[in-house]
């Protein structure tokens, strides 16, 4: 595949581009922010202008942590429009496209595993998830009922080793403590966590096998997909202590 990385970081998707080019794919790095319609609309134009886009995959997210009554609205607001408005700007952009063009091609969003489990002291970052699993639910339903060949997916990954718990904002406005002992309890965990070339290794195989939900770390998912299935038969509410589902 020809590659196009797209990052608000735009060093970030530079290196990972060049890393690509030196093992001799086509690898371009554009700058993006997907909380702006314009933005995502001109990385769009300048995808297309390289060829018929077959893939989208809608990965930018940003984590938060702190009491929900302890958030500030713009911490709320920062966290929706990266990980909720970005996916429906990159679907609003892309998708007319992928239908003009008409053939078949991909839309992959990026939720969590958090989209169907919870944990406390991250209810903005869960619920964005949460969204972005709805929507990628109704957007497949469109897409079919509509008739056009894209197929969509959600991907739900478990702990990934990434750099997005030590950069998650601290709103708690309140009891920072709390929110500092969880940040430091996920990145601790975070640094034993799935290896993301082979948590992505898992996407394209499951992604290009047709799977609707791409579980990253298999086992895990199927176990938390497993629990809140029960617990929603059951009526059971949730739990802090065993935060899985
Ligand atoms: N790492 C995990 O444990 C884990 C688990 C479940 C889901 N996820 C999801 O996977 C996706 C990737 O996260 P990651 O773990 O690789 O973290 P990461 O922090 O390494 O990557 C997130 C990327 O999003 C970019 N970004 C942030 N705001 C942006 C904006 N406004 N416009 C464009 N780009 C922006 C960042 O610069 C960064 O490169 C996210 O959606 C995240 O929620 C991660």
């Amino acid at each position: 595949m020809r590659v196009v990385l797209a990052d608000i970081d735009l060093d970030a998707a530079a290196s990972v581009a060049a890393g690509l080019t030196a093992d001799g794919a086509e690898a371009w790095a554009e700058h993006v922010d997907v909380r702006d319609p314009v933005s995502v609309d001109d990385l769009a134009r300048s995808a297309w202008a390289r060829g018929s886009v077959a893939l989208l995959v809608n990965n930018a997210g940003v984590e938060q942590i702190g009491y929900l009554w302890e958030t500030s609205e713009e911490s709320w607001r920062r966290v929706w429009e990266v990980n909720v408005s970005g996916v429906f700007h990159g679907i609003r952009s892309f998708v007319p496209r992928m239908i003009a063009a008409g053939g078949g091609a991909r839309v992959w969003n990026v939720a969590s595993i958090g989209a169907i489990s919870g944990m406390p002291m991250q209810a903005s970052y869960i619920a964005s998830k949460h969204a972005v699993l709805g929507l990628t639910e109704s957007l497949r339903m469109d897409l079919a009922q509509a008739g056009h060949p894209i197929e969509v997916a959600a991907v739900l990954p478990a702990p990934v080793a990434s750099r997005i718990f030590a950069d998650a904002e601290l709103t708690a406005e309140g009891d920072i403590e709390a929110a500092q002992q969880v940040q430091r309890m996920m990145t601790e965990l975070l640094r034993s966590a799935q290896d993301p070339d082979a948590a992505a290794r898992e996407i394209f195989r499951q992604g290009t096998a047709g799977e609707f939900y791409i579980l990253p770390d298999e086992a895990l998912g199927e176990e938390r997909m497993r629990v809140r299935a029960e617990r929603l038969l059951r009526r059971e509410a949730p739990s802090a202590a065993r935060s899985a589902g």
